[in-house]
């Protein structure tokens, strides 16, 4: 059973409703409970089998989905390109088809391939879940900043948060814009010329070309990585300058008329984009927004399973609401 509230499968924020984003924030609200029990575990998915598909390197998104896959009762299994046959040629529609015969519920899945996600969910019955797709969207990434947001201010409608750095490339800073203008917050980015996306005023963003200016502007600063992998050469002159020029440094945050709160979506590079002073100083919610990704991706994958976001409460109590598979307690 599929919940007609998010539809088949989750690709990205740019054509999801403000009250689907809003759903998945208020369902998140009673899992962050469950991380912090001796026995983290519910059986609201008990019975489901999920694919954790990863084509890409990650740290956190991949573990955090398989502890929220765990932490739900679902069975997990993690495929890797490097291993899988994948590396023997065979197509990404092949892979899952053939995961699909072995009777699974749900696909997550790292891409590099901007579109590959909704490429996949079209094509298979399972519910897909983009982790992030080349320099596309990264939804439960975007969804978990919006929950540390909305906890650390009370709101996010009417907020100033800008992204700074390496909008060009990062999925994040995409999903985060449509997420951020849909539930009302200012949107604004800040970097270098040659790391802006054309047309990005045209999204309705403000852009500032100095890191002072955002500063003195700003309520939250989500700091992008700088995607030197995804980078050739020529996009900034060297990590040095990018520091002194655009690095968010306690010096620079002293001159702020308020405190600001500092995101990053990890990995950081240290010194390059975030100085470490400011990555562990007191306004950093970095470690928060990493809790609140297990929470994040615990509702979307009971949601999309057909569970109900009244119910999620119960099913964190064990009194089932789950999609179909609730019911008993472990
Ligand atoms: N934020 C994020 O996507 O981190 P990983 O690449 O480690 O998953």
């Amino acid at each position: 059973m599929t919940a007609p509230a998010l539809g088949k499968d989750l690709t990205g924020l740019e054509h999801m409703t403000p009250e689907q984003i809003r759903l998945i924030l208020d369902t998140a609200e009673p899992f962050k409970e469950v991380s912090e029990r001796p026995i983290k575990k519910v059986p609201a998915l008990r019975g489901k089998t999920i694919v954790n598909l990863f084509f890409e390197a990650s740290t956190r998104t991949r573990i955090s989905f398989e502890f929220a896959e765990k932490r739900l009762s679902a069975d997990t299994v993690n495929v890797a390109a490097t291993g899988s046959s994948v590396s023997k040629g065979e197509t990404l529609v092949d892979t899952a088809r053939n995961l699909e015969a072995m009777r699974i519920d749900m696909v997550v899945i790292r891409h590099p391939s901007s579109g590959a996600a909704e490429f996949l969910g079209d094509r298979i019955a399972s519910n897909v879940i983009n982790a992030g797709d080349g320099k596309h969207e990264h939804p439960t990434q975007a969804l978990l900043d919006l929950l540390t947001i909305r906890d650390k201010h009370g709101k996010i409608e009417g907020l100033k948060v800008c992204l700074v750095g390496d909008v060009l490339h990062s999925r994040v800073a995409r999903s985060n814009l449509w997420g951020l203008s849909k539930l009302g917050a200012e949107v604004a980015v800040c970097g270098p010329w040659t790391l802006m996306p054309r047309g990005i005023q045209e999204l309705g963003v403000t852009v500032f070309g100095r890191i002072e200016e955002a500063i003195e502007w700003a309520d939250v600063l989500n700091v992008l990585r700088l995607q030197l992998e995804r980078m050739e050469k020529g996009f900034i002159p060297s990590l040095r300058e990018y520091y002194r020029v655009f690095g968010v440094t306690p010096e620079r945050l002293e001159r702020s008329p308020k405190p600001i709160t500092i995101m990053h979506p990890g990995p950081m590079n240290r010194g390059v984009e975030i100085d470490s002073r400011v990555a562990d100083g007191p306004h950093s919610v970095i470690l928060d927004q990493v809790t609140n990704g297990v929470a994040v991706r615990m509702a979307v994958l009971y949601l999309l399973a057909g569970g109900r976001a009244e119910l999620a409460d119960a099913a964190k109590r064990g009194g089932g609401g789950g999609g179909g598979a609730g019911g008993g307690s472990e």
